[in-house]
């Protein structure tokens, strides 16, 4: 099927530009480009055809199209030659049922979306297979590509650096000095990027990555390129077909630079207009208080009593947060995210350091392990069942962005103690020697105080 797409301003021009140019702005506008795709090349096959294809092709198809992404060619960069992919086996993450914990919150029906099970350990290399290969593609046509650059909270630019690597093409990582966790910054040191520490925060990695990327031979990777949008909208239609082509009632995702959010309303839009699905799911973005720009914008429309509009957004300095993957003041995709959160009837919520921390550790009682992103997501779904926004019979689908392993300073230090709040679901360990009868014994003793119900 000759399927195409091209990019277009989101602010309307009608000018297109190839996917394979080196655009990140519309020149007329000056607005943010997004991927438009010839829907209507798309109505060729039925929905009930996109579905089998999808169901045959997934994780079972030969390389790449087993993965989540490529096993969806023809929606995302049909332009790309599967010979050009560069696949590290992204997408097809779980989506798992925790019936135990919905119940103690009142909800009938709770899925979480694991996309931090991953390669690099976040939902990032949902978006960074694509770009990469889209760049990949370019060098092999002759483009002058030097290397791909990116600002990043750490998980990006785990992402970009593992892509890079895999496909021999040189990159470069702008990280806030100080901000990211040990094993963010280990992971583009590994994959041998140049990994460059600024002595600023993400919004001012970002500042300079865009004056690095006026360079044409150095490409950039950020979401505001929005070729990794189309890796990340995946997420969307993973959910409704690992719920058996059902679309749930409301989907939580957190949200920094915003990138995810108007992702995933993308391709929940994009079904709809095919016909894949006949209504899309109410969206939340969840932010942190300490970095909830979005939020703000979100209460002055509520207050004015109509939709959100771009003006209401001003942007802010981004206090400190334990969820410093979302430690943004200035989210580069704003224009898109309020587009998104207007056409899926969206909420924006936000969760303070206490609630973010006491959520991760409430749901890691459950058999999860969340990163403090997800905590933002659970404690605004817990805010948003309490007050009945989302009611108890509902469908909800939260997405988890990364894995837990990523931020083992927040989860042990919320057990250990010592850190930024209290953990009301701390577990220490207790301390004891070698002797087999004492340990025993205070096992025992432990289980005592437990069945007589002290709290686990
Ligand atoms: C783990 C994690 N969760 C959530 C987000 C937020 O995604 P976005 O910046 O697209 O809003 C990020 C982005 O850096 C992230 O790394």
């Amino acid at each position: 099927m000759p399927a195409q797409a091209w990019f277009q301003s989101v602010a309307g021009s009608p000018d297109r530009y190839p996917l394979d140019q080196v655009i990140y702005r519309c020149p007329r506008d000056g607005a943010l480009l997004e991927v438009v795709h010839d829907i209507e090349a798309w109505r060729e096959r039925s929905p009930q055809q996109w579905r089998d294809l999808f169901d045959a092709r997934a994780g079972r198809s030969p390389w790449p199209y087993r993965s989540g992404v490529w096993s969806r060619h023809e929606w995302v960069a049909p332009h790309v030659d599967p010979k050009n992919i560069v696949s590290l086996g992204e997408g097809n993450s779980h989506l798992l049922p925790v019936q135990r914990y919905a119940k103690e919150l009142g909800l009938a029906d709770l899925w979480v979306k694991q996309c931090g099970t991953s390669h690099t350990g976040s939902f990032k290399d949902l978006g960074m297979t694509v770009l990469v290969s889209c760049v990949n593609q370019m060098i092999a046509q002759g483009q002058s590509i030097r290397a791909v650059a990116c600002a990043s909270t750490g998980d990006t630019s785990a992402a970009l650096a593992a892509y890079g690597a895999a496909a021999g093409i040189p990159v470069i990582v702008l990280l806030p000095r100080g901000k990211i966790t040990a094993a963010q910054l280990t992971q583009p040191i590994a994959n041998g990027a140049l990994v460059c520490s600024l002595d600023t925060d993400f919004d001012g990695c970002m500042r300079v990555v865009q004056q690095l990327t006026q360079d044409p031979h150095l490409y950039l990777a950020n979401s505001m390129n929005s070729l990794r949008v189309e890796g990340q909208k995946t997420i969307a239609s993973e959910i409704v077909q690992q719920l058996d082509w059902q679309v749930p009632d409301w989907i939580l995702v957190p949200g920094g630079n915003l990138g995810n959010v108007s992702a995933i309303a993308k391709g929940l839009l994009e079904m709809q207009a095919v016909g894949v699905i006949e209504r899309v799911p109410r969206l939340v973005c969840c932010q942190a208080e300490n970095a909830n720009p979005l939020y703000r914008a979100y209460q002055r429309a509520r207050a004015a009593g109509r939709d959100l509009q771009v003006q209401d957004f001003e942007p802010v300095v981004a206090q400190t947060t334990q969820a410093s993957a979302i430690q943004i003041g200035a989210p580069v995709s704003l224009p898109k995210a309020v587009k998104a959160v207007v056409a899926c009837r969206g909420v924006v919520a936000q969760a303070s350091e206490q609630q973010l921390a006491d959520a991760a550790a409430r749901a890691d009682r459950y058999g999860l392990f969340t990163c403090p992103h997800t905590g933002v997501a659970l404690a605004c779904l817990e805010q948003l069942v309490a007050d009945k926004t989302i009611a108890e019979g509902a469908r909800v689908v939260v997405v988890s962005t990364a894995h837990g392993l990523k931020f083992s300073e927040f989860k042990a230090g919320y057990h250990r103690g010592g850190g930024p709040v209290t953990g009301v679901y701390a577990n220490k360990p207790i301390e004891l020697g070698s002797e087999p009868k004492a340990v025993v014994e205070a096992i025992h003793r432990v289980l005592d105080k437990q069945s007589s119900g002290a709290a686990l």
